[in-house]
Formats: C-alpha cells, sequence, structure tokens
C-alpha cells in the first residue's frame, strides 16, 4: 500500500474509531445489563409502519386490539412477511420478540405504552 496522505489520514481515522469502540466497551463492561426498552425499540424501530405504537394503522395495521393470537404476532415479528415486514429474528432474541407481544397486548386508548 502506497503511504499517500489519504492512505495515513485513513489509518489514524481507523485506529482513532477502534480506541473509541474500545473505551465504550471497557465503560460498558463496569455497568449492570440494562432491561430491554422495548418501548423505545417499538418507537424507533415498528412505529415507523405501525403508527402510535401500533395503536393506529400506518403503513402498516392497527395491534391494539388485534385478535391474532400470541403466537401469530411472535411468528409475524420473528418471520416477517415478504415484501410487507422485515424479519426481525435475526435482530431481537426470542425473549425480546416475547417482550414486543407483551408490549402490544397491553396497548389502551388515551392510555400513554409501558415497557412490560
Ligand atoms: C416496513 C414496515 C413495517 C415495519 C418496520 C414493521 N412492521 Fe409489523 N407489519 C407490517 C405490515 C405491512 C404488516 C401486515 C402483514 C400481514 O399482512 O400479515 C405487519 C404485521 C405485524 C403484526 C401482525 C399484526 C396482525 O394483526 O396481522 C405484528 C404483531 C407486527 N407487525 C409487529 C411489528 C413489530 C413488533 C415491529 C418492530 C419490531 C414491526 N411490526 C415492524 C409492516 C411493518
Amino acid at each position: 500500500m502506497r503511504r499517500t496522505p489519504a492512505t495515513l489520514l485513513r489509518v489514524t481515522a481507523l485506529s482513532v474509531l477502534a480506541g473509541a469502540l474500545s473505551l465504550s466497551f471497557a465503560a460498558r463492561a463496569d455497568d449492570a445489563p440494562k432491561p430491554f426498552d422495548v418501548k423505545n425499540n417499538f418507537r424507533n424501530i415498528c412505529g415507523f409502519c405501525h403508527a402510535d405504537y401500533g395503536r393506529k394503522a400506518g403503513k402498516g395495521p392497527q395491534l391494539m386490539n388485534s385478535e391474532r393470537t400470541d403466537e401469530y404476532m411472535f411468528n409475524r415479528i420473528k418471520n416477517g412477511l415478504p415484501s410487507r415486514m422485515a424479519a426481525f429474528g435475526s435482530v431481537y432474541s426470542d425473549e425480546q420478540i416475547h417482550l414486543f407481544v407483551k408490549f402490544i397486548r397491553a396497548l389502551k386508548e388515551g392510555e400513554e405504552p409501558q415497557n412490560p
């Protein structure tokens, strides 16, 4: 590899990044594990299609008061539906997906959604 100024800059940027990453891992190791924040994840990830925490229809259906079974919801979240909804099985653990289902089940009109 030729050591042009651009290469040097890139190498420096990479090592700074690596340093920052190892620092943040070191800091994390000291913290107690944080409980999974379903509400926040729902807002940021699912909220794009399921409006108002799933209390209203958006690009995806309303989830509040769904007549689907827990198992149906679990499978939809885990496996998605081609060209309609992404599969989240590689993003969230089964345990986390169960928490999403619990969160959805507890949704009520006019009440601020809560983490289960
Ligand atoms: C790109 C848009 C999109 C995103 C992002 C998305 N969904 Fe969906 N979701 C849909 C669509 C569209 C459907 C309807 C699919 C069908 O016909 O079964 C659906 C269906 C569902 C269902 C089944 C509801 C029912 O009554 O059929 C559940 C539960 C669900 N989504 C939960 C989630 C959760 C939890 C997340 C975030 C982890 C999420 N979705 C993210 C679009 C999305």
